[in-house]
């Protein structure tokens, strides 16, 4: 019983839990597809936020968006627009809201909701062809979002 109880504690805090300034994605308020609020209360750090973009598991973001400053990085893919310029188009609070929730902005755009938990129809568990079992868990932290959206306010 003890022993349950330190093992949940443990995991709650390393889920971030215990850092009440985090917004959940229900939580989130949109104003014409931008979030003014800080997700986390802590500063992006875009070098960070740049590994997010270009890793593959993380945000992958490369898959549809070309950016010249991450020329290394294979497989750029041309389905969203260059993001060369993205920290001069749009404000801080706009990036933060086209990255948590891109369909605020973009009505029935096919970027994915990188932070969002509900109002998926069927969510099915990975692979298995069965139901989704317990929590779902945003595609990117809170903390995530934010680097990212520091990254991408250095591309001016
Ligand atoms: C499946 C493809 C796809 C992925 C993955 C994707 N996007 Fe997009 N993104 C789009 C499309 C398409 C648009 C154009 C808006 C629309 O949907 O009409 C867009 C628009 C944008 C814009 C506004 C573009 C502008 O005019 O400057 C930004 C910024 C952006 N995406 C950032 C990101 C970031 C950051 C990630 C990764 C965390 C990401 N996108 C992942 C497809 C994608």
């Amino acid at each position: 019983m003890k022993r349950t109880t330190i093992t949940l504690v443990a995991l709650l805090a390393g889920l971030g839990m215990a850092n009440a300034e985090t917004v959940a994605p229900a939580d989130v308020t949109y104003e014409e597809g931008a979030v003014a609020q800080s997700l986390t209360g802590v500063a992006g750090n875009p070098a960070e936020g740049a590994k997010v973009v270009s890793t593959k598991s993380l945000g992958n973001c490369v898959a549809c968006h070309e950016i010249t400053d991450l020329a290394d990085v294979p497989f750029h893919g041309e389905v969203g627009p260059l993001l060369d310029g993205a920290g001069d188009r749009w404000s801080e609070a706009e990036l933060r809201g086209i990255v948590a929730n891109a369909k605020m902005m973009f009505e029935d755009s096919m970027m994915p909701s990188f932070y969002k938990t509900d109002g998926f129809t069927r969510l099915g568990n990975a692979y298995t062809g069965k139901a989704h079992e317990g929590e779902v868990e945003p595609l990117l932290t809170a903390q995530q979002i934010e680097d990212v959206v520091a990254y991408l306010m250095t591309l001016q």
